[in-house]
């Protein structure tokens, strides 16, 4: 559950995603209307306009971030990083399937400890990723130790919507009460369904999110809401 702690909500976390691998691109499309391919290719833009070397996706899951990184001119390859060996198994079976721009490889390996030198990437980008990790500020501290100076660390994630009118109490009745019932439908898993609202509604504000990458010692961080202000878009660069 998402008020789980320490290893023990890791533990939970990555047997859930283990689970719901092969059904995860499935329930994306149903839950977003097919936006979050968009709103990916958004994030790739911000992660990376201006910058020319390699890119790093964590929590990459199904590799779709890391693909539309792949797209942008000045990225040169692009290494995806999740904890769970079925995601990084699916998102390697794409990379058979695609047309690719650029080389793009993923791997095993843990946001909070990554097995990359200081200063490796022109960006860090994580989609729907920071959500789940036990240790926020840790995760945005290794995104920012791994990129050189003047690169970019980028997050896209579902952001708790801070107004209680009408649109915030339709859109809870469809992430509460719909999500997990699609969830049980399509990813025979409801119990995963119940967990992705429960920790949107655990993570911090979009302004809260701000400070804490700017206490990871990035600058000008900056944020935008798409998706009708469900998800937030934030960039911040290092010095
Ligand atoms: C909601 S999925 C997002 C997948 C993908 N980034 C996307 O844009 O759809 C979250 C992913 O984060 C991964 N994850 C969670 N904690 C992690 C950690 N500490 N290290 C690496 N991956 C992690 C999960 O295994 C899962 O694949």
């Amino acid at each position: 559950m998402a008020e789980l702690k320490g290893e023990a909500r890791a533990s939970y976390v990555a047997a859930m995603f283990a689970r719901i691998a092969r059904t995860y691109d499935l329930m994306n499309t149903v839950m977003t209307g097919g936006q979050h391919h968009r709103w990916r290719s958004q994030a790739a833009r911000l992660a990376s306009v201006g910058l020319e070397g390699p890119a790093l996706d964590i929590g990459t899951g199904t590799g779709d971030f890391a693909f539309a990184l792949a797209k942008r001119p000045g990225i040169e390859r692009v290494i995806g990083i999740d904890f769970v060996p079925e995601m990084v198994a699916v998102a390697t079976r794409k990379v058979k399937r695609r047309k690719l721009h650029r080389p793009v490889e993923f791997f095993n390996g843990d946001a909070l400890a990554l097995p990359f030198p200081d200063n490796s990437f022109v960006c860090a980008t994580s989609g729907f990723s920071l959500r789940n990790v036990i240790d926020l500020p840790g995760a945005i501290g290794e995104m920012a130790r791994v990129v050189r100076p003047g690169g970019r660390v980028v997050s896209l994630e579902i952001t708790p919507l801070e107004r209680n009118g009408p649109f915030a109490r339709l859109f809870r009745l469809y992430f509460h009460r719909l999500t997990p019932l699609i969830g049980g439908l399509l990813a025979r898993y409801r119990e995963a369904y119940t967990y992705l609202p429960r920790s949107v509604d655990l993570f911090p504000t979009a302004d809260k999110l701000a400070a804490i990458m700017e206490r990871a010692g990035l600058q000008n961080v900056t944020y935008k809401k798409i998706g009708l202000g469900t998800v937030a878009i934030h960039v911040g660069s290092k010095r």
